[in-house]
């Protein structure tokens, strides 16, 4: 199990929380590539942070964190998070977006790899997400003790800032839909069938990840910002992880001129 109290007191320790950072952001699947973008960051990984849970691993996914300016903003880049597919229990899921609040930042910008649902969500496709449908059968703020400083029940009406999902979308060249975000618990890709219910019950696109932090970032108040890169039509016979890698790399530099759009915005 994470904890936080030990986790906060390392990085403190360490010199995080020096530079006020004020943006979280998390990548996605391959997206690593968008931190060096990072000027002079300070950086340690995941395995050397007291409390943190160890990192399961996962190809693709770096487990490094980084403080420096990214595209003018004091930030916070998490490469790599935790996912329920790796067995971690769903209270640690937010474990970055709780040290990140800890550390002062008032946003959280989530980025993921998702397979699209909606027609018009192809490969190599950008989504802002609208709002997010928790069919992950889990919840991060479940259980006896209440997160530090989080809602116990947080309202999730308005859960993705409508002024920061703008900037995502208008903020650089980039074509950017918008859209609903089904978070399941993965590891297995979706069957066609599965498909079509999530279709039918809302959703654009399908991923394994980011709706807990979403979920811990409310429950303390942050502001929400969220954008999925479709890497594959979801439900198809050979969706595969390092498919989602390749397309998560293949298309970093999409991502990061709408993250740098975004960042520049609130510079
Ligand atoms: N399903 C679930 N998660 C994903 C997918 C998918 O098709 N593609 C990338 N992450």
């Amino acid at each position: 199990m994470a904890n936080f109290e030990r986790a906060i007191a390392d990085l403190r320790d360490i010199g995080f929380g020096q530079d006020k950072p004020r943006v979280a952001l998390i990548l996605g699947s391959g997206f690593g590539l968008i931190e060096r973008e990072v000027d002079d960051p300070l950086d340690t990984h995941y395995q050397d942070i007291d409390g943190f849970p160890p990192p399961a691993g996962t190809l693709g996914h770096e487990c490094r964190l980084s403080e420096g300016v990214l595209w003018g903003v004091p930030s916070l880049v998490f490469r790599g998070r935790f996912h329920a597919y790796e067995g971690h229990d769903a209270r640690d899921l937010g474990i970055c977006v709780q040290v990140a609040h800890a550390l002062g930042c008032e946003t959280l910008v989530v980025t993921n790899a998702a397979g699209g649902i909606r027609d018009d969500l192809q490969p190599g496709s950008l989504m802002a997400i609208t709002d997010h449908v928790n069919f992950m059968g889990i919840n991060p703020l479940a259980g006896f003790e209440r997160m530090p400083g989080a809602k116990a029940f947080p309202a999730m009406g308005r859960a993705y800032d409508a002024e920061l999902t703008e900037l995502l979308v208008k903020g650089s060249e980039q074509s950017v839909a918008i859209g609903v975000y089904a978070g399941v618990l993965g590891p297995c890709f979706e069957t066609p069938a599965e498909v079509e219910a999530l279709r039918r019950l809302g959703a654009d696109a399908v991923g394994m990840s980011t709706v807990p932090e979403v979920i811990v970032a409310r429950a303390l108040g942050m502001r929400v910002c969220g954008l999925s890169l479709i890497t594959n039509v979801a439900g198809g016979h050979e969706d595969s992880h390092e498919g989602t890698i390749k397309a998560g790399s293949d298309n970093a530099p999409k991502v990061a001129a709408v993250l740098k759009g975004l960042f520049q915005s609130l510079a």
